[in-house]
C-alpha cells in the first residue's frame, strides 16, 4: 500500500470518536506536502475540525498526534504553523516499499478494495465521413480512462457508440444515389463517403430542397426502406474495416461497437414505456420529458419523439441506457464526449433517473477543444490536416525525421518504428497532459519536445535506462534482484517518487483526469534525471551498484507501465 493511504488509515483511526460530522471529508485527507522542506506529506484537517468543534487547531492536532501511530512509516510527526501535521517518510519504510514494488508485477500498486462494473462509451464518432482531428480527444482520453480503471481492478466494458444512423448518413445516401464513384469507394470507402457527404452537405447549405431530400432519405432509411437499407449496409461494410484499422493503428480497441443503428428496433418500445410511466408527455404533437424540478433544465425539456414521429439522438441514448443496464448491470456508465454536449448528458441522466435507473452512477467525462495557433478550433481551420489519418502520418513523419537527425545511421525500419511509437505517443500525451476540461493549443514543437512535459522526454528516460543495462551487460555486470538501499538525496527522492505511483493512479481516477498520471510521470522522469546526474550507477562500488541498477529497473518499469496506462508505447532504443 502506498504511503498516503497508509497515513490516511492511521489518521482515520486516530479520529475514531471525534465528531467529524461538521466537516467536508476531503478536508480531512492526507496530502502531498506543498513544500518538501516540511516533509513528504501533510495533514491539515485540524483546521476545519477546530472550526466545527470550536477548539484551537493546535490542540486538535496535538490530540490526534497523541493517538496517532505511524511509527513504521514516518518519523515522529511535528505540529507546524497553525496546526498542520507534517510527515517525513522513513528510509527503512522506503527501502521495503521499493523492494516490494520491485517484486510485484503491479509495482506495489494495490487493487481497489471494491471492484465495480463500469461501462465506458468512447470514441463513438459519427461515421458518415473520415475521422478528423476533433476525434482524438474522446479516443485518447476514453482509452486512458478505460486502461486506468482496468488496472485499478474494475470490470470494464468499453462500448463504441458510433453514429451510423442520423442525418449525416442520410446525406451520404443521397450522394451515393447521385454521384457515387464505386471504384473510389472500393479503394477508400471513408474518403468516398466523405466526398459524397461534403457534396451533399454543401448543397443542403445552399438550397432548402437539398436539405429536404436529405431529410427524406434519412426518414426512409429509418422507417425500413429496402433500397436505403441496402445502401446503408454497403456503406457500413465498406467503412467499418477502415475505421477499425485506424483505431488499431492508435492501439485503441473497444469491447463492443454497438452503433446507434443497433438500438433502432428498440425505440418504439422505449417511447411507449416512457409514456406509460408518465416520464414523457405530449407537447404540440411531440413527446418530451420535462424537468421542472431541475433549475438548470427547467426550460430545456428533452425531446424523445418529434411531431413527425421520428426519434432522436436522445431517444437512442435512452434505449442505450436500458440495454446496457439489462446486459451488464453496471454500477457506473461513463460517457467520454465533448463538453459541448453537456446539456444533452444532463438531460439524459435526469431522464434516466426519472425512468427508474437510480442506482447507477452516470458520468459525463467532458473535454475541451483543440485550438490552432490562431486560437480557433483546429478542426474547422482551413489548410490544417484535419483528417485523422493524415495527422497520424504527419506525426510519424516528424518523429522519424527527429530520430534520423539524432542518428543518421539509423536503419530505415528502425527509424520508422521509432517514428511510429514517438509520433503517436506524442499526439496522445499532448492530448492527455492538459486538464481535460480546458482547451489546449496544438503545437508540433511542444508535443515532440525531448525536454519538458512531452512523450518523447519520457520515452527517452525509459530508453536511457535500457541503455544503462546494455552497458552494464557488456561490462559483464550481473543484474540480480538486489535490495534497494538509498543514500544520496536525489536517490531517496527518486525512490519516494516511485512509491507514489499508486497515488497518481488514484488521483487520475478521482474525476477521470489522466493528466494527474502525466504530471506524475513527468516528475518521475525529472527525479530520474537528477539521480542519474548525481549518482554513478555502473561505476559505483559493487553493492551500491546493484541497488542502483535495481532502482533504475524499477523506474523503467513504472515509466513503461504508466505510459502504457495512457496507451503510449516505449522503445528499448531510441
Ligand atoms: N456520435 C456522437 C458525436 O459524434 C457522440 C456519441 C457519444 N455517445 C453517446 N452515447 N451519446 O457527437
Amino acid at each position: 500500500m502506498n504511503a498516503k493511504s497508509q497515513l490516511q488509515n492511521a489518521i482515520d483511526a486516530a479520529l475514531q470518536g471525534v465528531d467529524i460530522s461538521g466537516v467536508a471529508p476531503e478536508t480531512l485527507q492526507v496530502a502531498r506536502a506543498t513544500n518538501p522542506q516540511f516533509g513528504d506529506y501533510q495533514w491539515n484537517g485540524a483546521l476545519p475540525l477546530a472550526k466545527a468543534l470550536k477548539m484551537k487547531p493546535r490542540d486538535i492536532a496535538a490530540d490526534v498526534l497523541a493517538r496517532l501511530d505511524v511509527s513504521d512509516i514516518a518519523e515522529t510527526p511535528e505540529i507546524a504553523g497553525a496546526g498542520f501535521l507534517n510527515f517525513r517518510i522513513k528510509t527503512s519504510w522506503l527501502g521495503n516499499a521499493l523492494d516490494e514494488a520491485a517484486r510485484s508485477e503491479r509495482l506495489g500498486v494495490a487493487r481497489v478494495a471494491k471492484s465495480r462494473r463500469i461501462v465506458i462509451d468512447y470514441p463513438s464518432p459519427n461515421v458518415a465521413k473520415p475521422l478528423h482531428v476533433g476525434h482524438i480527444r474522446t479516443t485518447f482520453i476514453g482509452d486512458a480512462v478505460a486502461r486506468l480503471l482496468r488496472f485499478a481492478g474494475h470490470q470494464v466494458v468499453s462500448d463504441n457508440h458510433i453514429g451510423d444512423w442520423g442525418t449525416p448518413v442520410g446525406k451520404v445516401i443521397v450522394g451515393w444515389k447521385k454521384y457515387r464513384d464505386e471504384a473510389a469507394f472500393e479503394r477508400a470507402p471513408l474518403d468516398e463517403m466523405g466526398r459524397l457527404y461534403a457534396l451533399v452537405n454543401e448543397a443542403c447549405e445552399r438550397e432548402r430542397a437539398a436539405m429536404e431530400e436529405a431529410r427524406l432519405e434519412t426518414a426512409k432509411l429509418q422507417s425500413g426502406d429496402a433500397e436505403n437499407r441496402a445502401i446503408w449496409e454497403i456503406l457500413r461494410a465498406g467503412s467499418l474495416p477502415q475505421l477499425n484499422a485506424l483505431w488499431a493503428r492508435v492501439g485503441v480497441q473497444t469491447d463492443e461497437i454497438l452503433g446507434e443503428s443497433f438500438y433502432q428496433p428498440m425505440l418504439a418500445e422505449v417511447i411507449e414505456e416512457l409514456k406509460a410511466k408518465g416520464v414523457a408527455t405530449e407537447s404540440q404533437g411531440a413527446l418530451i420529458i420535462p424537468f421542472e424540478d431541475d433549475a438548470h433544465l427547467s426550460d430545456k425539456p428533452m425531446m424523445v419523439r418529434k411531431s413527425d414521429g421520428s426519434a432522436l439522438y436522445a431517444t437512442t441514448d435512452l434505449a442505450t441506457v436500458k440495454y446496457r443496464m439489462e446486459r451488464w448491470a453496471p454500477d457506473e456508465i461513463i460517457y467520454v464526449v465533448d463538453a459541448r454536449q453537456s446539456d444533452h448528458f444532463r438531460q439524459l441522466f435526469a431522464a434516466a433517473k426519472k425512468w427508474g435507473y437510480r442506482e447507477v452512477r452516470f458520468k459525463h467525462v467532458a473535454f475541451g477543444t483543440i485550438l490552432g495557433e490562431d486560437g480557433k478550433p483546429i478542426s474547422t481551420r482551413a489548410g490544417v490536416t484535419s483528417k485523422l489519418e493524415t495527422l497520424l502520418d504527419e506525426a510519424q513523419k516528424r518523429a522519424t525525421a527527429m530520430a534520423r537527425e539524432k542518428n543518421p545511421a539509423l536503419p530505415d525500419a528502425q527509424g520508422a518504428e521509432i517514428g511510429r511509437v514517438v509520433g503517436i505517443g506524442a499526439l496522445k500525451y499532448a492530448d492527455l497532459a492538459p486538464n481535460r476540461t480546458s482547451d489546449y493549443g496544438f503545437s508540433w514543437d511542444k508535443m515532440l519536445a525531448t525536454q519538458g512535459n512531452a512523450a518523447p522526454y519520457l520515452q527517452y528516460a525509459y530508453a536511457r535506462i535500457q541503455s544503462i543495462f546494455r552497458k552494464a551487460q557488456s561490462e559483464g555486470i550481473e543484474m540480480e534482484n538486489a535490495p534497494i538501499r538509498l543514500v544520496e538525496a536525489s536517490e531517496i527522492a527518486l525512490g519516494k517518487q516511485i512509491t507514489r505511483f499508486g497515488e497518481a493512479i488514484d488521483a487520475a481516477l478521482v474525476d477521470y483526469r489522466p493528466n494527474a498520471l502525466c504530471d506524475y510521470l513527468y516528475e518521475l522522469a525529472g527525479s530520474f534525471a537528477a539521480f542519474y546526474r548525481d549518482c554513478p550507477v555502473t561505476q559505483a562500488g559493487a553493492e551500491v551498484r546493484l541497488s542502483r541498477l535495481a532502482l533504475c529497473d524499477l523506474t523503467a518499469r513504472v515509466l513503461q507501465t504508466g505510459l502504457g496506462l495512457l496507451g503510449i508505447e516505449t522503445l528499448e532504443q531510441m
